[in-house]
């Protein structure tokens, strides 16, 4: 069924906007159990925070992620891609409600769809995703299982701005998490997911700043934050002489 479960009586979102308010307005595109939706809610509640949600749209009824935005008071819709006869006319029906919202960012957190040409030209520069690997390294799927057969050192995850290729956008953000020698997909995925929700809030603030700017493959973000030095896993032992 393609539903519309938008619940104007809801109570508002926590902290956030009232009309003219000069937060910018996102919509948030999951397909599950919406942990990164979550870091998104929480972090727009925060009264300094520069995004609101306006819309939180998925392709699965049942989606963690919609339960998450109705308890924090936020438009959700349902739209299910099995009913529509092609990728194109699914993703212009979702290009519309987008567009209805009056959305400035769209963030896909743990989306599971391929998103047409059309779809990812019509919201160049203002579509943004977190992918669960450093990337270029691991684009794709089950990255924490061929992470750990690879034998890397560090795991982490990407925000990026989406393009036609998947997983190959214009970074924003990443963060590295050291891999345990006795790592599984899912130990190693909970660390990568503490990381996600720290990164993911993030970029939508610099976003919501007018702080990126991309040139070519290269996100320029102004003023940024010092980053710290290396990071050594396992850590050394042996400290360089001088
Ligand atoms: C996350 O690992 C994200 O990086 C990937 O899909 C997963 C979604 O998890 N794109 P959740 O729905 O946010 O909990």
């Amino acid at each position: 069924m393609i539903g519309n479960t938008s619940n104007q009586g809801a109570p508002s979102q926590r902290g956030v906007e009232r009309p003219g308010s000069r937060k910018m307005p996102i919509a948030v595109l999951v397909s599950g159990r919406g942990s990164n939706l979550q870091a998104l809610i929480d972090a727009c509640a925060l009264p300094d925070f520069p995004a609101r949600i306006v819309l939180v749209l998925s392709n699965v009824a049942d989606a963690g992620g919609l339960a998450r935005a109705e308890r924090a008071g936020i438009p959700t819709q349902v739209l299910e891609h099995r009913l529509f006869a092609s990728r194109q006319a699914f993703d212009a029906e979702m290009q519309r409600r987008i567009d209805a919202s009056g959305a400035a960012l769209v963030c896909l957190a743990g989306f599971m769809r391929l998103l047409s040409p059309e779809f990812v030209a019509h919201y160049a520069g203002r579509l943004i995703n977190i992918h669960p690997s450093l990337l270029p390294a691991f684009p794709g799927l089950r990255t924490h299982e061929r992470a750990i057969a690879a034998g890397v050192r560090f795991a982490g995850c990407t925000v990026h701005f989406v393009v036609a290729e998947v997983d190959a956008g214009p970074i924003i953000v990443q963060a590295a998490v050291p891999v345990h020698g006795d790592d599984t997909p899912d130990t190693l995925g909970a660390r990568v997911l503490d990381a996600e929700r720290r990164i993911y809030p993030q970029a939508v603030r610099w976003f919501a700043e007018g702080r990126l700017t991309v040139e070519g493959k290269i996100v320029k973000i102004a003023a940024p934050p010092a980053a710290p030095g290396a990071a050594i896993n396992p850590p050394t032992e042996v400290r360089p002489q001088r």
